[in-house]
């Protein structure tokens, strides 16, 4: 098992340092200094949610795989609320909760989500990473004022990408943005089973930002790395270790001292599908053209 100082809690204050300047006093430091202080806690340096496996762009080198989904789709709303309610009542602090896609602003009840996570004391901010293709309602740029909120959007250079536009639109609303100029990705590679040994996926696993940062939660499922719940979810891997079912019946003890050992998990089955760890850099936001295999 990982260590719970080096999988948890550096993690958080890590987090907390990286929420861009002028949103944050010390509040949420002494917040999560008193989150660590109660018996075994279970804190999130940050909780992705997916909410629609459907994107406005199809990367060909998309970690999450976006392009393979021949049907893509919306995850009830119904759902993403109740498991959103669960694992919020099972912990104790999520420092970050990123609201994800595919594509977030496709999301149709995005609004009604936000009214659910904005104002909850558990969580000390919530993020959304867009590709900035989409430009936000009024009414959801409204919600999206709200302190606790900051927008990430990853710019590809991609030509139908409105960055500018939709960062000088937040910034004229008072939400905090971060325009991203992504310069390089990681190749993933392909989907198919790798035959790595045990020791090579802790290796992977501990050297992967996923391992502290990228826990994803996917339809009742929370899973070790983003790329881990749309290769399970694709039916590409079956990893009864990658993942943790929040919707199964458990007393908020048994949930707590099961999910705790499942984060500090020292390796992903995921790995065995990701070429991560070869750290090959490809050009981010290249896109599927007519007649290339992925199309
Ligand atoms: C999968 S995207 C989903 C959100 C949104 N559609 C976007 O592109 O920002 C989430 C994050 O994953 C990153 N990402 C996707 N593929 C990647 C790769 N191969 N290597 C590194 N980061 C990647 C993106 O840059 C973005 O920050
Ligand atoms: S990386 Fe590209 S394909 Fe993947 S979700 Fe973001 S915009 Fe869509």
């Amino acid at each position: 098992m990982a260590s719970y100082f080096d999988r948890i809690v550096k993690p958080c204050f890590n987090e907390l340092l990286n929420i861009i300047p002028g949103k944050k006093g010390p509040k949420p430091y002494f917040k999560l200094i008193r989150s660590f202080m109660r018996k075994d806690p279970v804190v999130l340096s940050d909780a992705v949610i997916v909410l629609t496996t459907k994107c406005s762009l199809k990367c060909i080198n998309c970690n999450n795989l976006m392009p393979c989904y021949r049907k893509p789709y919306d995850i009830p709303l119904k759902e993403v609320l109740w498991d959103i309610k669960r694992l919020i009542s099972a912990s104790d602090l999520i420092v970050k909760l990123t609201l994800i896609g595919g594509e977030p602003f496709l999301y149709p009840h995005l609004g009604k989500v936000l009214d659910a996570v904005l104002d909850n004391p558990k969580i000390l901010y919530i993020s959304l990473t867009t590709n900035g293709t989409i430009l936000p309602s009024e009414e959801l740029l409204q919600k999206l004022s709200h302190p606790k909120v900051v927008v990430q959007i990853s710019d590809y250079g991609v030509k139908t990408q409105k960055v500018e536009k939709l960062h000088a639109l937040l910034v004229e609303h008072g939400i905090a943005s971060v325009p991203d100029k992504v310069v390089s990705w990681v190749k993933p590679g392909g989907t198919e089973y790798r035959g790595k040994g045990r020791k090579q996926l802790c290796k992977e696993y501990q050297e992967c930002f996923s391992s502290k940062y990228c826990r994803t939660l996917l339809k009742g499922k929370f899973y070790l790395c983003a790329r881990g719940a749309h290769l399970s979810d694709l039916g590409y891997m079956k990893s009864s270790h990658d993942e943790f079912n929040i919707r199964s019946k458990r007393t908020r003890t048994q949930f707590r001292k099961e999910f705790l050992r499942y984060l500090l998990s020292d390796y992903a089955d995921a790995c065995n599908y990701c070429d991560h760890g070869l750290k090959i850099t490809v050009k981010p936001g290249e896109q599927v053209t007519a007649g290339s295999p992925m199309e």
